[in-house]
């Protein structure tokens, strides 16, 4: 099966070109000017921007997390993603402390193999690092092609690991050829100001807010970023949400450390005003919680100064009979927010058309240093010949309204109900089929592959 795109406006990361593009099978074959090829099929997309396929390196599908499930599925989840121009995702596998990194790999493979629509890869979360997790890692990378290795320093009890073991994993993932990647936050001073706020009565949404100060989140960054230097490992902080990390960022710049950073859509556009709604403020509780509109003018300049290489989602959604749970107590709310539907169109109607990024940022954090980072460039993240041809044929004025009523998310509420967007998602093609046209799915669950990653791009870090 062949098709040609025509007459596009073709945006990589670094190119902005009108042009056509042919698709042989998987791939793209050819890129240029008035092509006068053959294709079984044609798609005109004049006054259309096409870029490469959305890359969400941070889901969790059918999460078991706070005494509950998140609710979109391997399915539901990689389906909402390519209605929303996302073509791949990269889903955590959770470790239980006491058990092997096998196991879970088992137990995720269980729900999500054969079941997705779209592209998919797994971050391994170490969340028991003893001499026999050490012994897996190599097996994660060289069998498996699972290159990086999630920790929380949060979350005690169930996935925190202390600073002994995070020193140990850097050292290990280092020798490997791996990236280790933090949810990094201070779980001691948290659970603290958790247990303080509920013994003093106070049990609203806003106290979750107020029990993550942005100092618990500067410090363990700077924690991470340090032990990072020592052991030499590449890293990668996931969910970075306020000034006070960013700066510990911006220091170890002078150090030419091998970091990487990723905010997700919800920190740059959403702030902690919406924790004063009385308990409507649990469809925003999540892991950072939202921060000040400051934060949200640092984390803008960071993705310009690149510092700030990714754009995520942290999708973790939960219907609202879940976020019950928490009514009487904020830290029973489930945390997490759904957006991997929004994530693309939100970024580019609020960074692009509202001209606070370049539309060549936009593909960067979106889609090409997400691949770059986790080891699936060039097959992903780009137009390019020989690439997997995931591309996305975006209409950059069309206007339209989010909202629960017509998304495709497995949840019953919005985190952007109302909000106004500009710019939609037309068309999507995975691996050289039309995944979504106009509103509708046109593939089969089951059509998403697991993509086996390589260690860091060349492209991106120098390391060999
Ligand atoms: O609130 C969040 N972020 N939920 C998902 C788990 C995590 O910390 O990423
Ligand atoms: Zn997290
Ligand atoms: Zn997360």
């Amino acid at each position: 099966m062949s098709i040609l795109i025509k007459n596009g406006r073709i945006v990589t990361a670094t190119d902005d070109f009108t042009g056509d593009i042919f698709i042989n099978g998987e791939t793209i074959s050819a890129i240029g000017k008035n092509l006068s090829v053959e294709a079984d099929e044609q798609i005109d997309a004049t006054g259309m921007l096409v870029f490469p396929g959305g890359i969400d390196p941070h889901v969790h599908l059918e999460m078991p997390f706070m005494g509950t499930f998140s609710s979109d599925t391997h399915e539901t989840g990689t389906r909402a993603a390519l209605f929303g121009g996302t073509t791949t995702v990269i889903d955590f596998v959770l470790q239980k402390q006491g058990h092997s990194l096998h196991e879970a790999l088992e137990e995720w493979n269980g729900r999500a193999a054969g079941t997705t629509f779209g592209d998919y890869s797994f971050h391994m979360a170490v969340t028991d690092f003893n001499e026999d997790t050490k012994k897996e890692i190599r097996q994660m990378i060289e069998e498996e092609g699972i290159t990086s290795f999630k920790t929380f320093m949060a979350y005690k009890g169930a996935l925190m690991i202390d600073d002994r073991q995070m020193v140990g994993l850097m050292e290990e993932v280092k020798k490997q050829g791996g990236m280790v990647t933090v949810h990094a936050t201070n779980g001691d001073m948290i659970d603290y100001l958790i247990q303080k706020n509920r013994e003093a009565g106070n049990l609203s949404p806003l106290y979750h807010y107020l029990s993550q100060p942005e100092v618990t989140e500067a410090e363990a960054s700077e924690r991470f970023i340090d032990m990072l230097n020592y052991t030499g490992c590449p890293g990668y902080i996931v969910h970075l949400t306020c000034e006070g990390a960013l700066n510990a960022v911006r220091n170890a710049t002078k150090r030419n450390q091998h970091l990487f950073v990723e905010t997700c859509i919800q920190y740059l556009l959403l702030d902690a005003s919406l924790y004063e709604k009385n308990f409507e403020g649990a469809k925003w509780v999540m892991s950072p919680p939202l921060r000040e509109k400051k934060d949200q003018q640092t984390l803008w300049a960071g993705i310009n100064q690149n510092l700030v290489n990714v754009v995520a989602t942290d999708h973790c959604p939960f219907m609202w009979e879940q976020k019950k749970m928490g009514e009487k107590d904020f830290s029973k709310i489930p945390n997490g927010h759904p957006a991997i539907e929004n994530r693309i169109e939100l970024l580019y109607s609020e960074g692009v058309d509202k001209r606070k990024i370049t539309l060549n940022k936009f593909v960067e954090v979106a889609c090409t240093n997400p691949a770059k980072i986790f080891g699936m460039f060039p097959q992903k993240g780009t137009i390019a010949p020989g690439s997997d041809a995931d591309i996305v044929i975006f209409d950059p004025h069309k206007k339209h309204t989010l909202s629960a009523q017509t998304h495709h998310m497995n949840v019953d509420y919005s985190g952007y109900e109302g909000w106004e967007v500009t710019g939609k998602v037309k068309t999507v093609l995975l691996r050289g089929k039309v995944a979504i046209d106009d509103n509708e799915c046109k593939l089969e669950k089951g059509f998403g592959k697991f993509i086996k990653r390589k260690r860091v791009s060349n492209a991106i870090m120098n390391f060999e």
